[in-house]
């Protein structure tokens, strides 16, 4: 393949912007980190323990609700740009170990913004506990799920050099 070619093509094959995965990771680490540590507080000085709420619950929360909102937007631009094209190259042997690990990451999203929504407008207080575990139990699913993936990426014959075919078979050019 001519040369521009295959340096346009290698480009086509990643999918995910720079800026795409930093708002990725950036606001993925700030929904954890606020969620753990509101856990953390909550469940031993906190309003979880009958006590007065402690005054930074409220200020995670505040953190936590941005960054949802940051992640959301961030997921948007996955679903526009990397899903429809993970999935061309998934069924390519190659990359068909992504395929699940996919799906079970935009399943984990759709629980996380589901049960975060529910958290906001609804939860009366007798299930709000469960529903509250629920939500953190994904979120930490999709840590995990998340890294697994990244590492799926990295794994393949071409020592960490995406083939310049990949390109052509994500455009569907090659189909
Ligand atoms: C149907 C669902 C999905 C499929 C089939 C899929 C497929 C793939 C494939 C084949 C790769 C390796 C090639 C490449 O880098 O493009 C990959 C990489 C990656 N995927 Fe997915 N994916 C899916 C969903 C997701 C979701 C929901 C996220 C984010 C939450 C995600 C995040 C990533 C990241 C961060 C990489 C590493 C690429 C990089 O760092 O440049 N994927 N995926
Ligand atoms: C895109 C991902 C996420 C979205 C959209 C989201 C959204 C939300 C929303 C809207 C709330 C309710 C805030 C309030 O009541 O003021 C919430 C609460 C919470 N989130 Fe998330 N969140 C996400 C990821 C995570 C992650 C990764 C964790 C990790 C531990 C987590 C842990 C929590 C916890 C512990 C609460 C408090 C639960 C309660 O009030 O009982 N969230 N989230």
């Amino acid at each position: 393949m001519h040369r521009l070619a295959q340096h346009l093509a290698h480009h086509a094959a990643r999918p995910i912007a720079p800026w795409q995965r930093g708002l990725l990771y950036g606001s993925g680490t700030t929904l954890l980190a606020s969620g753990v540590v509101w856990l953390a507080l909550h469940w031993t000085i906190g309003a979880g323990q009958g006590e007065m709420p402690h005054p930074l619950e409220a200020w995670l929360l505040r953190l936590h609700g941005a960054a949802a909102e940051l992640a959301l937007f961030s997921m948007g631009t996955i679903a526009a740009a990397h899903l429809p094209q993970g999935w061309r190259l998934s069924w390519r042997r190659r990359w068909a170990h992504q395929r699940a690990s996919g799906l079970v990451l935009a399943g984990l999203m759709a629980v996380l913004a589901i049960t975060g929504y529910a958290l906001y407008y609804f939860a009366p207080e007798a299930v709000r506990p469960a529903l509250g575990w629920t939500h953190a139990a994904a979120g930490l699913g999709m840590a995990l799920m998340l890294a697994q993936h990244r590492r799926g990426a990295k794994r393949h014959p071409a020592h960490g050099r995406r083939r310049a075919t990949d390109a052509v078979d994500a455009t569907g050019a090659a189909d």
